[in-house]
C-alpha cells in the first residue's frame, strides 16, 4: 500500500475507460506519468462516470474497460506503491462535490467550452446534449479538487476543463473560505500522436490506433497500412518525412535512428517498405516487455481488483475529509 507523503506536491490525472490504451496514450501521457510518480504523490482516476456521457447505453462494456485500462497502467510501469489508482463511481463524495460546484457554474460558460463542443459534434449530439454531458467539466472539477491536487497532467484538449476547475475553486474559496486548491494544467511535450490514417489524432473511435496490447502480427499489419508520403511512388523518389505517418512514429519511438531515417528519406535512399519493416521491429521490441508484464497481471485478476480496491479506499478517505471541510465552509454541518 502506498504511503501518502504529505510533503510531496499532489498530482491527479486520469482516463475514461472506453477500451484498451494505445501508443497515443503512451506518448501523450503514460510515459510522463511513469516518470512523475517518483517525484509526486500521484492519483489516477478511472473516470467511469464520465465515460457514461457517451456510453450510457452500452454499460455492459464499462467493467471490462476499467480492468483493461488498469492492466495497461500496470504494464507500462505505473506502480501502485507510488500511485493511487481508483474508480470514480465508487467515490460518492465526488458526486456530492459535483452538486455543490454546479451552483457556481453558468450554463452559458459550459456551452462555450470548446472541448465539449467538439465532442458533441463528433457524437452528433450538438443539438440534444444531456445534462450530464454538458456538465461533466463540473464533475471533473470534483475529480481534481477532492484530493486538493496541485498539478493535472493532461493533453491540450483538457485545458478548458482545467480552466473551469480553477474558476470553480476561485469562486468557492471567495464565497465560503479557503478550502480548495487551485490546480495547474501540465501539458506534455508530445501532446498528440497522429493515427494510422495520417490525418486525425490516434484514437480508438477513429479506428486508427495501434494498441499497447496488439500482437506482433497486428503491429506489422497496422504499420504496413499506415499512410505515407503520397509523392513517393518509386523507391528512390525523394520523400517528405514531415508528412509521413511512419516517420512520425520513428520520431516518437526510434530516437536512435530518426535523424538518419529523415536524411535518407529526403534523399530517396531508403525504401518505404524497409522503413516500415524497421518501424515494425522497433514497435514490437518496445511493446514486448509491456506485454510480458500485461500477461503476468492478466493471470492474476484478483491482484488487479485488489489494487483498484486499495486505491479507491485511499482516495475515498481523502474525499471524505474534503467533503467535511466543504460542508463546514458552506454551513451545511448540522450535527457536529
Ligand atoms: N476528461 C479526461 C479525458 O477525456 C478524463 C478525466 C476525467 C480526467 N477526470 C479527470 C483527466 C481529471 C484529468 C483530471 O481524457
Amino acid at each position: 500500500m502506498k504511503n501518502n507523503n504529505t510533503d510531496m506536491m499532489r498530482i491527479l490525472t486520469g482516463d475514461r475507460p472506453t477500451g484498451p490504451l494505445h501508443l497515443g496514450h503512451y506518448v501523450g501521457s503514460l510515459k510522463n506519468r511513469v516518470l512523475l510518480q517518483d517525484r509526486y504523490d500521484m492519483f489516477i482516476i478511472i473516470a467511469d462516470v464520465q465515460a457514461l456521457t457517451t456510453n450510457y447505453i452500452n454499460v455492459d462494456r464499462i467493467k471490462n474497460d476499467v480492468r483493461e485500462v488498469c492492466l495497461d497502467y500496470l504494464s507500462v510501469g505505473i506502480n501502485p506503491k507510488k500511485t493511487t489508482i481508483f474508480i470514480q463511481s465508487q467515490i460518492p463524495e465526488i458526486a456530492e462535490l459535483t452538486i455543490f460546484y454546479s451552483m457556481l457554474v453558468k450554463i452559458s460558460f459550459l456551452k462555450h467550452n470548446p472541448t465539449i463542443k467538439t465532442e458533441a459534434l463528433e457524437k452528433g449530439v450538438e443539438n440534444n446534449l444531456s445534462y450530464g454531458f454538458l456538465g461533466y467539466p463540473v464533475s471533473q472539477a470534483a475529480d481534481i479538487t477532492f484530493c486538493k491536487a496541485n498539478l493535472v497532467p493532461v493533453g491540450e484538449d483538457q485545458i478548458p476543463h482545467i480552466e473551469q476547475t480553477r474558476e470553480i475553486v476561485r469562486r468557492f474559496n471567495k464565497l465560503y473560505g479557503p478550502v480548495l486548491v487551485e490546480p495547474k494544467a501540465l501539458v506534455g511535450e508530445v501532446p498528440r500522436l497522429v493515427g494510422l490514417d495520417g490525418k486525425l489524432k490516434m484514437s480508438k473511435s477513429y479506428n486508427n490506433a495501434l494498441f499497447l496490447k496488439d500482437s506482433p502480427e497486428i503491429v506489422k499489419k497496422k504499420v504496413f497500412s499506415a499512410v505515407t508520403d503520397p509523392a513517393r511512388i518509386h523507391p528512390n523518389d525523394p520523400g517528405h518525412p514531415e508528412i509521413c505517418t511512419v516517420f512520425a512514429y520513428h520520431n516518437a519511438f526510434n530516437e536512435k535512428e530518426v535523424l538518419e531515417i529523415e536524411q535518407s528519406c529526403k534523399k530517396g535512399t531508403i525504401r518505404c517498405i524497409d522503413c516500415k519493416n524497421n518501424l515494425t521491429n522497433i514497435i514490437n521490441s518496445f511493446l514486448a516487455p509491456i506485454q510480458e508484464k500485461r500477461n503476468t497481471f492478466e493471470k492474476h485478476q484478483d491482484l488487479i481488483i485488489d489494487i483498484l480496491k486499495t486505491g479507491t479506499k485511499q482516495a475515498k478517505n481523502i474525499a471524505k475529509k474534503t467533503v467535511v471541510e466543504v460542508k463546514q465552509a458552506m454551513q451545511l454541518d448540522y450535527f457536529g
